[in-house]
């Protein structure tokens, strides 16, 4: 499938919505695939770094202090909540912003590293999300993703994720989108998914944009 079935004023309601109790619920749920994704971030000093579809913040206290944060979030409400948790965190190098992950509004090559979590599944346009998450990193930087992702075609897995999608895209995010083919049809280049989360339902998906790309 090439788009979603999400509508996207839907998604920003709901999630605007579960703003003010999300790091209690999906915050824990979702916690362990987050925390593991930032065992692979090759983060160093002074490198920017672009998280899209940040939510409340959930992640702001992995981050090392002398790294530069931009988190997007087409939520209002999520970044309120996400400055209140930078404040908490005294994250000065926090710069938090209500934004469309599909226009990004950054230069081409601006970012050594991309993160992405649990967001590409609760887009309208995945490829679009992707080409712009391509397109605003450097050549060679790192690209991650947590999420889930449907299982191969032919797997009972597959037909059960497809069946599911309609019910579960009400409470915030498609399961039947394979996201590594997205990030990969789009040209980001894949180093490896490692499974995570409860009974290995989310993929932490390490990838880059190729050297003079
Ligand atoms: C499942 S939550 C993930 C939040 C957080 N990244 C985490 O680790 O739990 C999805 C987030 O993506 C945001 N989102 C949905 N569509 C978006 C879009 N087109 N652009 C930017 N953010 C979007 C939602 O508002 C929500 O905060």
């Amino acid at each position: 499938m090439t788009k979603s079935r999400v509508n996207p004023r839907y998604m920003e309601k709901l999630y605007t919505f579960y703003s003010p109790f999300y790091d209690y619920v999906f915050g824990k749920l979702l916690g362990p695939g987050r925390r593991r994704a930032f065992r692979y971030l090759s983060c160093r000093p002074h490198q920017k770094v672009l998280e899209i579809g940040i939510g409340p913040g959930s992640t702001l206290e992995f981050y090392p202090p002398k790294t530069t944060v931009v988190g997007i979030d087409i939520s209002a409400s999520m970044i309120e909540q996400a400055r209140k948790k930078a404040a908490r965190l005294n994250g000065s190098h926090f710069d938090l912003r209500v934004m469309d992950a599909a226009h990004l509004e950054f230069p081409d090559n601006h970012f050594d590293i991309v993160m992405a979590a649990y967001v590409i599944t609760t887009v309208q346009d995945p490829y679009q999300v992707c080409r712009e998450i391509l397109r605003v990193t450097k050549p060679g930087g790192q690209i991650i993703a947590v999420n889930h992702t449907r299982s191969r075609n032919g797997s009972l897995m597959g037909r059960i994720e497809d069946l599911l999608a309609p019910v579960f895209v009400r409470i915030g995010f498609t399961t039947d989108l394979d996201v590594i083919r997205v990030m990969q049809d789009v040209g980001i280049t894949l180093q490896q998914a490692v499974p995570c989360n409860l009974l290995n339902t989310g993929r932490i998906i390490m990838g880059s944009k190729p050297p003079g790309r």
